[in-house]
C-alpha cells in the first residue's frame, strides 16, 4: 500500500548574536552561576537586539532550512509558524514571515501552543501533506521570550532564551510500515485546568499589555516529567517500537533535570538524548528545532534514524512525534 508521507528535507536555526551568561544575569538578580547551573543545566541563553522582532529570527532560521532543503520560497506552500511571542497581535507572525521571505502564494498561519508549539506545527503540517492539502511546509518554531520576562523575577527570569529552528516538510511516498522515512505518528495534548500553573498575567482582551511570564516552577517540573514520559510511551505505542528501537530522543528543553527524569522514568540511554539546554535555556517552541538542527549539524543525526520529539508547555499543552529522518 502506497501511503503519503511528510519528509524532513532540510533542517535550519538562527540565534541572536548577544549571549547572556549567567554571571552577567547575578548582576541583574539575586542569583548565581552555581545556582542555576545546578538546578537547571543552563550556563547562558541568547536575547534578541532592540529591534530584532520573533519574525526576523524565523526567517532566518526558514531561509537556513531551504538552503539546506535545496528548496525556494516559491516551492513552499505551507508556512506553520509556532511561538506564544508574535511580533504584533495581529497579524500572525506566520504571515510576517511569509512576507519576508518574499513568497506570495501558499498560506501562513500562527500556532499557539507554547513549549509545545513545535510538536503541534509538526502534527499539523502532516496532517496537511497526508490530506493532500500542502506538498511542501515550512514548520518554525521561533520565540522572544526576553520580551515577556520580569526581569526583577529570579524565578523566572534565568530560564528562558531567544531564538529560532526550522525545518522543510516535503509530500513523500512510503509503503506504510515503520520502515518509511518521513512522519510516523503524532500525539497532541491539552488540558486548560492547568492554566494557573504557567501562564502570562496579560493579553490584549485582559489587561491591554503584554504581560509576563509566571510559573509555579516546582508544579511544572513534575507535570513536565511526567507527560513527556507519557507522550514518549505513546509515540512508542503507535508504532510498536521500543525505547531501545530509538536513535535519538530530542526532548523540549526546559531543564536539564526534566529531562534527566524523563529519561530516567522509561530508561532512556542519556548519550541518545540530545540537550542545549546549556547553551540555548528554554527557547520555548524554538527549543526542539534548535536542537534538531543541532544534532543534525554535528551529524549525530543522519538519514534513516529514528527521531523522537515530546515537549509539555503551558495550558497544558504536550506532545509528541515521530519521524524517520
Ligand atoms: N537563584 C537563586 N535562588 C533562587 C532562584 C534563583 N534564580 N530561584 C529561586 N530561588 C530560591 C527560591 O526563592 C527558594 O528559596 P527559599 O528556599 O529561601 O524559599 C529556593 O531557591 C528553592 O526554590 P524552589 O522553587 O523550590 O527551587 P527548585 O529546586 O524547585 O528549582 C526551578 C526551581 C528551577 C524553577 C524548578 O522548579 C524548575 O525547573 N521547574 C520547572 C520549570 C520550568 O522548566 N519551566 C519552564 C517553562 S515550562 C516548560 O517549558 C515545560
Amino acid at each position: 500500500m502506497t501511503v503519503r508521507r511528510s519528509v524532513v528535507c532540510g533542517v535550519g536555526a538562527y540565534l541572536p548574536e548577544r549571549v547572556l551568561a549567567n554571571e552577567e544575569l547575578a548582576q541583574m538578580v539575586d542569583t548565581s552561576d552555581a545556582w542555576i547551573t545546578e538546578r537547571t543545566g543552563i550556563r547562558q541563553r541568547h536575547i534578541a537586539a532592540e529591534g530584532e522582532y520573533t519574525s526576523d529570527l524565523a526567517t532566518a532560521a526558514a531561509r537556513a532550512a531551504l538552503a539546506y532543503a535545496g528548496a525556494l520560497p516559491a516551492d513552499v506552500d505551507l508556512v506553520i509558524l509556532a511561538t506564544a511571542t508574535p511580533d504584533d497581535t495581529f497579524p500572525s507572525t506566520g504571515t510576517i514571515v511569509q512576507s519576508k521571505l518574499g513568497m506570495t502564494n501558499g498560506v501562513a498561519f500562527d500556532i499557539h501552543a507554547v513549549c509545545s508549539g513545535f510538536v503541534f506545527a509538526l502534527a499539523t503540517a502532516d496532517n496537511f501533506i497526508r490530506a493532500g492539502q500542502a506538498r511542501c511546509a515550512l514548520v518554525i518554531g521561533a520565540e522572544t521570550f526576553s520580551r515577556i520576562l520580569d526581569w526583577q523575577d529570579r524565578t523566572t527570569c534565568v530560564l528562558f532564551g531567544d531564538g529560532a529552528g526550522a525545518v522543510v516538510l516535503r509530500a513523500g511516498e512510503g509503503d506504510g510500515t515503520i520502515a518509511d522515512r518521513g512522519v510516523l505518528t503524532t500525539h497532541l495534548h491539552s488540558d486548560g485546568k492547568f492554566h494557573d500553573m504557567l501562564y502570562v498575567d496579560g493579553g490584549p482582551s485582559t489587561t491591554k499589555t503584554v504581560g509576563h511570564l509566571r510559573m509555579q516552577g516546582r508544579e511544572v517540573f513534575r507535570h513536565g516529567v511526567e507527560k513527556m514520559a507519557a507522550a514518549t510511551e505513546e509515540a512508542l505505542a503507535a508504532t510498536g517500537l521500543a525505547v531501545l528501537d530509538i536513535d535519538w530522543f530530542v526532548p523540549h528543553q526546559a531543564n536539564r533535570r526534566i529531562i534527566d527524569g524523563m529519561a530516567r522514568k522509561l530508561g532512556i540511554d542519556t548519550n541518545k538524548v540530545v540537550v542545549t539546554i546549556e547553551r540555548h535555556a528554554n527557547t520555548s517552541a524554538a527549543s526542539i528545532p534548535l536542537a534538531l538542527e543541532t544534532a543534525v549539524h554535528d551529524q549525530r543525526i543522519k538519514t534513516g534514524d529514528l527521531v523522537l520529539v515530546e515537549a509539555m508547555g503551558g495550558g497544558f499543552t504536550w506532545g509528541s512525534g515521530l519521524v524517520r529522518w
